[in-house]
C-alpha cells in the first residue's frame, strides 16, 4: 500500500510537468525512406536511432497532400470539416485555413507554451493574419508557400515566381544562398538554446526537404552531400538520399541540442512525413514507398501511410512498435493531454483521438473510420473501417503502381545508428539501443505484401470502388468488392454519410495581384493592401508578433 502512494507520487511528479514538444514534419518522405523501414540506400541513422528507442508507428496516416495534412496537425481535424480537402495553398490565390479554426500552438499558448514554427507554412499567406505568427506562433524563420529553391529560396508557382523566405514577416534577403535545410536546422538549434527552460517549449519544425523545387533545379543540393552516396546508382535517388541526410542530420542537430541544455529527458519528439512519397519522377522526385502503393497525392498506401515514430522518455516500454492504426488528426488532442489540458478544454468536436494511453498499453483506440479524405473535386474518396479499406475513384488514373527501390538487400550500417548524435544522446539517457533490438526492431516493421491471387478483377477506382482487407494485404494487391458486397456497401454509406458532414473546398482563383512581380519579386501579403503594388496602403488591420 505504501509502495503504490509512493510510486504514485512519483508519477504524479513526472507528469505534473508539461514535457517540450518537438515536432518535426518532413515534406514527401515516403514510407521507404527511413532506414527503420528498410531502406538501405540512403541514410537517416539520427531519425533510426529514435525510432528504435521510441515508438515506431507503423500504421500513422495521414492525408495524400502538404496543405490538407498541415491542416489535420494544426486543427485536430479532418480536410473535409475545414475546406482543406482540395489541392494545396499556391502563391497567388487569396485563400488559407480559416480564421475560425483555433490551431495548436493557440491551444498550447493557454497552457503556457513558448511557440516557434522553423521551416514551412503552406496553409495561406495572402494577408497577413493568416501567417503563422498571427496564429499562434512567436517566432517563424521559413517560408508560407509550399516549396522552394534550397539555395536561392525562390518558389515557381505557374504563372509567377518569387522569393520566399522569412524571417517573421520580412523577406530574409540576406540567406540568399544558404542552403534551406541547414538554416532550418541551425535556426531549430538557436531556439533551443534561447529557450527558458522553466517554461514548455513547442518547437514545430516543418522542413522544406524533400519536397522538390522548381523545374530548373528539381532536387538541389550541396555537391559534396551527393558525393557522400557513391552507392546508389540512380542518380535522382541519390541526390535525394543526400536532401533527406541533410534533414537526418537535423534530427540530430535538434536532439543534440536539447541535450547539452538538459531539456531532452523533459521531450516528446514526433518525427513524421506529411504524405507519401512522390515516387517514379512524381512531382520530379525520386522518394520510394515500397512495397506499398500508389504515391503522393493518390488515395493509395503509399499516399498515406507515413513514415513516422514518437520518442519520449515518457513512454512505457519503449523501443516498440505500435500497431494501432492513427492518424494526423490525433496529435492535436494527444499533444494538449500530454501538455496537462484539461479534458473539458479540448473540443468534443474535434476529429481526432487522444491516442497516449494507447501508445502506452497498445489497447486499441474506440472502432472509428480512419478518412483518408473526400475530394469531389478531385473525384476520389478513400476510408480504413478495422481491417477494410475502401477506395472510391482516384485523382491520378496512373501512379496506381508499385514503385521502388526497395533496397532490402543494401547493407544496414546498424553502428551508424548507435554512434549517431541522437544515438549517443539516447543512450546517455538510459535508452537501450543495441545491434540485436535493431535488427529486430527493423525486421518487425517490414510490410510483408502477401500473394497476389489473378482470379480477383483489377481495381479501377474511377470505374468502380475497390475494397482490400488492409491487414492482409497492405500492399493494395487483391480487390475484394465482389466478394464482400456488404462490407462494400456498408463502407460506401459511411463514406456518403462523411461526404455529408463536409463543409465546402475554400480554395480561390489565382488573383493577379499576388504575382511577385508587384512585390520587389517576393511572394506577399497582398490582399494586406489597397492597391495592386508596393507602395500602395496597408490595410492589415493589426500587426502580429514580431520576430
Ligand atoms: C476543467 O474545466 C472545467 C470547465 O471549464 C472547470 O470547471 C474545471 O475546474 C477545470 N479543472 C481544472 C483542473 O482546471
Ligand atoms: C465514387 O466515385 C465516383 C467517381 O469518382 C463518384 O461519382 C461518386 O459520387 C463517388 N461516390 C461516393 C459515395 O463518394
Ligand atoms: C530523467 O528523468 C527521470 C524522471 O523524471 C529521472 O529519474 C532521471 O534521473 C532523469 N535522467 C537524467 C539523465 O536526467
Ligand atoms: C458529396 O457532397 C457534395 C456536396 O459537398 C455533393 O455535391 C455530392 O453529391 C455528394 N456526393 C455523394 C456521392 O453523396
Ligand atoms: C527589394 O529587393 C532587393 C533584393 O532584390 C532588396 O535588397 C531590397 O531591400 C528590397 N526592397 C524592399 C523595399 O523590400
Amino acid at each position: 500500500m505504501l509502495f503504490h502512494i509512493v510510486v504514485l507520487y512519483l508519477l504524479d511528479s513526472v507528469s505534473a510537468k508539461s514535457p517540450h514538444i518537438i515536432y518535426i514534419l518532413a515534406d514527401d518522405l515516403g514510407w521507404n525512406d527511413v532506414g527503420f523501414h528498410g531502406a538501405g540506400d540512403i541514410r537517416t541513422p539520427n531519425i533510426d536511432a529514435l525510432a528504435y528507442t521510441g515508438l515506431i508507428l507503423n500504421h500513422h496516416y495521414v492525408t495524400p497532400l502538404c496543405s490538407p495534412s498541415r491542416s489535420a496537425l494544426m486543427t485536430g481535424k479532418y480536410p473535409i470539416h475545414t475546406g482543406m480537402q482540395h489541392g494545396v495553398v499556391k502563391g497567388a490565390e487569396p485563400w488559407g485555413l480559416s480564421l475560425d479554426e483555433k490551431l495548436l500552438p493557440e491551444y498550447l499558448r493557454d497552457l503556457g507554451y513558448r511557440r516557434h514554427i522553423v521551416g514551412k507554412w503552406h496553409l495561406g499567406h495572402f494577408e497577413s493574419k493568416y501567417t503563422p505568427l498571427c496564429r499562434g506562433f512567436e517566432s517563424h524563420l521559413g517560408f508560407w508557400t509550399g516549396h522552394h529553391n534550397y539555395f536561392d529560396h525562390t518558389a515557381e508557382e505557374l504563372p509567377y515566381w518569387g522569393v520566399d523566405m522569412r524571417r517573421g514577416m520580412d523577406t530574409a534577403w540576406d540567406l540568399h544562398g544558404k542552403y534551406s535545410t541547414d538554416v532550418f536546422s541551425q535556426e531549430a538549434v538557436k531556439v533551443i538554446e534561447r529557450h527558458d527552460d522553466t517554461e514548455p517549449l513547442f518547437l514545430y519544425l516543418a522542413h522544406g526537404a524533400t519536397h522538390s523545387s522548381n523545374p530548373y533545379d528539381l532536387l538541389p543540393v550541396p555537391d559534396e552531400t551527393i558525393e557522400k552516396f557513391p552507392n546508389v546508382q540512380h542518380y535522382k535517388r541519390r541526390k535525394f538520399a543526400a536532401m533527406l541526410s541533410k534533414v537526418d542530420d537535423s534530427v540530430g542537430a535538434v536532439v543534440q541540442a536539447l541535450h547539452k541544455k538538459k531539456m531532452l529527458n523533459d521531450s516528446v519528439i514526433i518525427f513524421s512525413s506529411d504524405n507519401g512519397g512522390p515516387a517514379a519522377g512524381f512531382n520530379g522526385n525520386a522518394a520510394s514507398n515500397y512495397p506499398l502503393r500508389g504515391v503522393k497525392a493518390t488515395p493509395w498506401e503509399g499516399g498515406v501511410r507515413s513514415s513516422a515514430l514518437i520518442w519520449s522518455p515518457r513512454l512505457s516500454n519503449p523501443g516498440r512498435i505500435f500497431t494501432q492504426k492513427m492518424h494526423i488528426v490525433d496529435w492535436l488532442p494527444t499533444l494538449l493531454t500530454l501538455a496537462g489540458a484539461n479534458k473539458s478544454s479540448i473540443p468534443a468536436s474535434l476529429d481526432g483521438l487522444d491516442m497516449w494511453q494507447s501508445m502506452n498499453t497498445n489497447e486499441s483506440p474506440p472502432p472509428r473510420v480512419i478518412l483518408h479524405n473526400i475530394d469531389v473535386l478531385a473525384k476520389y474518396g478513400a476510408i480504413t473501417m478495422d481491417n477494410w479499406k475502401l477506395i472510391n475513384g482516384t485523382d491520378y488514373a496512373s501512379y496506381g503502381s508499385w514503385y521502388g527501390p526497395s533496397a532490402w538487400d543494401t547493407p544496414y550500417i546498424i553502428n551508424e545508428v548507435i554512434d549517431s548524435s541522437a544515438g549517443r544522446a539516447v543512450t546517455s539517457l538510459g535508452c537501450q539501443l543495441t545491434s540485436t533490438e535493431i535488427t529486430e526492431l527493423r525486421e518487425n516493421s517490414k510490410i510483408e505484401c502477401g500473394e497476389r491471387n489473378p482470379s480477383l478483377p483489377d481495381c479501377r477506382p474511377l470505374k468502380a470502388p475497390c475494397l482490400f482487407d488492409i491487414h492482409q494485404d497492405p500492399c493494395e494487391l487483391n480487390n475484394l468488392a465482389n466478394q464482400n458486397a456488404e462490407v462494400l456497401e456498408r463502407m460506401m454509406r459511411e463514406l456518403i454519410h462523411l461526404n455529408s458532414t463536409a463543409v465546402p473546398a475554400r480554395n480561390r482563383k489565382v488573383d493577379p495581384r499576388g504575382n511577385p512581380a508587384l512585390w520587389n519579386h517576393t511572394w506577399h501579403n497582398f490582399g494586406d493592401y489597397t492597391g495592386k503594388a508596393r507602395g500602395s496602403d496597408f490595410q492589415g488591420d493589426f500587426i502580429c508578433h514580431s520576430a
